[in-house]
């Protein structure tokens, strides 16, 4: 495969992806109403019975900055764990890392954004306090034997300040390297990614840290969020987050719209050959349950066209008349 401006593809398109749903997190955060625990709980059971094999179900951060995921203990308790799924949950700080440690999640997943306004925006810390609270969240996090993910967030521009440098993602890609994290997603937090920004990035880091394992996080905002996944799997990329419905965003940036929608990547892959081990009927019918949970039509165009093999009958459409 080749991108627009001709560079051919270096890796091999991935066999296998995983894919990590994170609608309960970064769909729900987003939605001015409370979604109640038991809902919450149904829907992530629905997903793990589904094959979805990694969840970003929910975060540990101040229940007065995001309101909507405050039941994030109530909600783990209530999910179902025997599947092999694994259960990840955002961590801010120290404080974060001591909660979900005590909760039991399997993975803590640490954010900090490539630019300094929105990470003072979204944590009230610079990038290099963030940054330093981490070492606390890696021995916390040994102590019980929990994995680490480090998210970097704007990693594709910034709302408030634009273009974001490769070297604001390796720096931080790298303190993750340094922690022991078992790898990084690159968040578009507000949808300015595009396919040759993807390249570069991915490509800066492969270069400079060939050994992490880089995952990406994409959100729709501008239309081009499965062209962005394209880029990746082109250069290899095995990791996506995506949202069922693509619901989501991000309260503290502006213009923030929903996630890249689960169900549609995942038609996207299989239709490409590309193993998630997931049924995507089932997804399917998650997506129309969360359409009616939040009371409104959702972006995901998968779950309303049906897959492109699903044939209609002749009679169901009259005939055009001159
Ligand atoms: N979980 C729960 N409570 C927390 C916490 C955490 N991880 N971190 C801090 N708090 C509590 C403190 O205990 C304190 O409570 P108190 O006032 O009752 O004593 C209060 O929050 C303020 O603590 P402080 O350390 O001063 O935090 P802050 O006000 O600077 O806020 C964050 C920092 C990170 C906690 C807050 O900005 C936050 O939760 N942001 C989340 C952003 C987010 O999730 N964005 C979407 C994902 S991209
Ligand atoms: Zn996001």
């Amino acid at each position: 495969m080749v991108l627009t401006n001709g560079i051919a593809a270096m890796n091999e398109v991935p066999k296998k992806v995983t894919v990590t749903e994170v609608g309960t997190r970064d769909g729900f955060q987003a939605e001015a109403q409370f979604i109640p625990t038991e809902t919450k709980i149904r829907l992530i059971n629905e997903l793990i019975a589904a094959g979805v094999p990694r969840l970003e179900f929910s975060s540990f951060v101040s229940p007065r900055a995001i309101p909507q995921l405050a039941d994030v203990v109530e909600v783990l308790e209530g999910v179902k764990r025997e599947s092999g799924s694994t259960l990840a949950a955002l961590v801010p700080n120290e404080r974060g890392a001591a909660r979900a440690a005590a909760a039991g999640v399997d993975e803590m997943v640490t954010f900090v954004s490539a630019s300094e306004s929105h990470n003072l925006k979204n944590v009230n810390r610079t990038i290099g306090e963030s940054l330093k609270g981490f070492d606390e969240v890696a021995r916390i996090a040994s102590i019980d034997g929990v994995r680490v993910h480090g998210a970097i967030a704007t990693a594709f521009g910034c709302p408030f300040e634009g273009d974001v440098p490769v070297a604001s993602l390796e720096r931080i890609a790298r303190h993750y390297r340094d922690l022991g994290f078992v790898g990084i997603s690159l968040g578009d937090t507000t949808g300015m990614a595009t396919p040759l920004l993807v390249q570069r990035a991915v490509r800066h880091l492969r270069d400079t840290l060939p050994d992490l394992h880089v995952t990406l996080h994409f959100h729709n905002t501008r239309g081009v969020g499965l062209a962005n996944v394209m880029a990746g799997l082109n250069e290899g990329i095995d990791g996506y987050e995506a949202s069922f419905a693509g619901i989501g965003g991000c309260p503290f940036a502006p213009g923030a719209t929903g996630n890249i929608c689960t169900e549609d990547l995942v038609y996207l892959l299989h239709e490409m050959g590309i193993e998630t081990g997931i049924d995507l009927e089932r997804l399917c019918a998650i997506a129309r349950d969360v359409e009616t949970v939040v009371g409104r039509t959702l972006p995901g165009q998968l779950m309303k066209a049906g897959h492109r093999l699903q044939l209609h009958a002749l009679e169901e459409v009259a005939t055009a008349e001159g």
